[in-house]
């Protein structure tokens, strides 16, 4: 067993305390909170994630047990800011521009369908980006509605993009829009060009023009029905459900098609839900991509 002043050595000498064993009951208490605050479905193949996340925390802030650290962040308001630095430890954010081109195409179709039919409202274009993580496909969708205006030459029409994702630290890198060489170096040279800034420092910086387009807002996607969104031309969610259950999958697929306009588009990773049918939804017929269209009723001239 390690003495007091051995650890105080310890610390001193900067070697690290081993992370402690976590038992099966302490895995499932943990596993189940997280399921429940996000939905995210933690297999035991992830259990050393686990502990190595909960342990570099936990020693961060001098926490030595996991209750201890589990009370504590079932307490009060410190519990809740503690939460929300974990939550974005233990979920994936990886992402990146232009990440499923298939996807982007049936965007580029429905912007220029609904510009077309351009009458009133129909000239504003409003996409939502669920689990956007630090903001590039926020912003590729940004960009391809921005070229696809631009091509069907309706200067006038109005786009603006929202991004909401559960982890904080994530939405701040999406709203400085700052990214290093490596995220923007497979972007077209030319898109590269028109919508980023390159910094002295060598990063790039969406430009603020298109970074006006873009709002980034912490939600919960367990909490979709409590949000006012409603009337979206196009709502884009890939590699999130793919953390949640079958149950939870459908669920909030069906919430979000009910945040649809009629003739609206709901785009998903392909695979990530089997077997979905929805009476307002029409399954789009495109290869290598998942997407639904909301069914415009008769009498909807607008839509
Ligand atoms: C793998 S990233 C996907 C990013 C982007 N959609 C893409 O495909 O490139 C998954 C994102 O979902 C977010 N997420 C996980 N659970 C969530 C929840 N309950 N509510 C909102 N966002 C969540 C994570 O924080 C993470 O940023």
């Amino acid at each position: 067993m390690t003495t007091a002043p051995q650890k105080v050595q310890d610390a001193e000498l900067g070697i690290l305390a081993p992370l402690p064993e976590m038992d099966d009951v302490q895995f499932r208490q943990w596993t189940e909170l997280l399921e429940q605050r996000t939905g995210t479905v933690l297999p035991p193949e992830r259990k050393s994630f686990l502990v190595t996340s909960l342990g570099l925390r936990m020693r961060e802030i001098g926490c030595e047990c996991y209750q201890e650290y589990y009370d504590r962040l079932n307490s009060g308001v410190n519990g809740a800011l503690e939460w929300s630095t974990l939550v974005d430890r233990l979920t994936v954010h990886e992402t990146r521009f232009f990440r499923h081109s298939s996807s982007m195409e049936l965007v580029r179709e429905q912007v220029s369908k609904t510009i077309r039919r351009g009458v009133g409202r129909a000239k504003s274009i409003h996409a939502w980006s669920v689990g956007c993580s630090t903001g590039e496909e926020a912003y590729t969708l940004a960009m391809v509605i921005d070229q696809s205006i631009r091509a069907a030459g309706a200067r006038d029409a109005y786009f603006g993009v929202l991004g909401s994702d559960i982890s904080q630290p994530s939405l701040q890198v999406g709203r400085r829009g700052i990214y290093n060489v490596r995220r923007v170096k497979d972007i077209d040279a030319d898109v590269r060009e028109e919508y980023f800034e390159a910094l002295d420092d060598g990063r790039f910086q969406v430009h603020a023009e298109l970074r006006k387009r873009v709002c980034f807002a912490r939600l919960n996607i367990l909490d979709i029905e409590r949000e006012p969104l409603a009337e979206m031309d196009i709502i884009y969610c890939q590699n999130v459900l793919i953390y949640f259950d079958r149950a939870r999958r459908k669920q909030i697929v069906e919430r979000l098609a009910e945040r649809l306009r009629p003739g609206g588009l709901l785009i998903l990773g392909s695979g990530e839900l089997v077997n979905w049918r929805h009476a307002d939804m029409d399954k789009v017929q495109c290869a290598h991509t998942l997407a639904f269209q909301r069914r415009v009723l008769a009498g909807n001239a607008e839509a």
